[in-house]
């Protein structure tokens, strides 16, 4: 069956691995060791497709030699801000220009998650922004909460991304 590699990029504290938790066992982990890089395998039906992935969780705090070394190991990247964190949201453009360079001249399949969701109240980023950002960079958003999946939009962000990888 197909493998794709993917990797979770984003600032130090977005629920990179929150998110990556979540997708695999559907649970949340209030507290989580944060900021070693952990590589796991789980596999998936999407589209009637079995379809191996092997996820890569960094760590926000990686210097820019292992942020390059994890984009080329990548064939696609879910980039990951906290919608109450303005400057996580910053961090996005530079992340995704840095994923240009390391693949050049090819495409680079690519997903944008706003986490986070459950916290409206102290938002910072509002949804449109994130629906912009995502337009000028032609790849899919998904606002979602890694603690309170009621859509299941965590998974749906997963699988679209496999989708992307395959159709390059
Ligand atoms: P690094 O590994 O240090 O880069 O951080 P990370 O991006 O992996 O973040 P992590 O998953 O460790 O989550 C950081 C903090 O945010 C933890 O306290 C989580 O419990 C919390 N958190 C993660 N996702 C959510 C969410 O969707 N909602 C809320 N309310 N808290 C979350
Ligand atoms: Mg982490």
């Amino acid at each position: 069956s197909p493998e794709v590699k993917l990797a979770v990029f984003g600032k130090a504290g977005v629920g990179k691995s929150a998110l990556v938790v979540r997708f695999l066992t559907r649970r949340f982990i209030w507290e989580y060791d944060p900021t070693l890089e952990s590589t796991y395998r789980h596999q998936a039906n999407i589209d009637d497709e079995v379809v191996t992935m092997e996820i890569l969780d960094t760590a926000g705090q990686e210097d820019i030699q292992q942020k390059e070394g994890h984009m080329r190991w990548g064939d696609g990247f879910i980039v990951v801000y906290d919608i109450t964190d303005r400057g996580s949201f910053e961090e996005v453009a530079p992340l995704r220009t840095l994923l240009e360079e390391v693949k050049k001249p090819k495409n680079v399949p690519l997903v944008l998650v706003g986490n986070k969701s459950d916290l409206d109240h102290v938002r910072q980023v509002p949804t449109e922004e994130g629906e912009r950002l995502a337009a000028e960079m032609a790849c899919a958003f998904y606002e979602c909460s890694a603690c309170a999946d009621e859509g299941g939009a965590v998974a749906e962000a997963f699988h679209e991304l496999c989708r992307e990888v395959r159709r390059r």
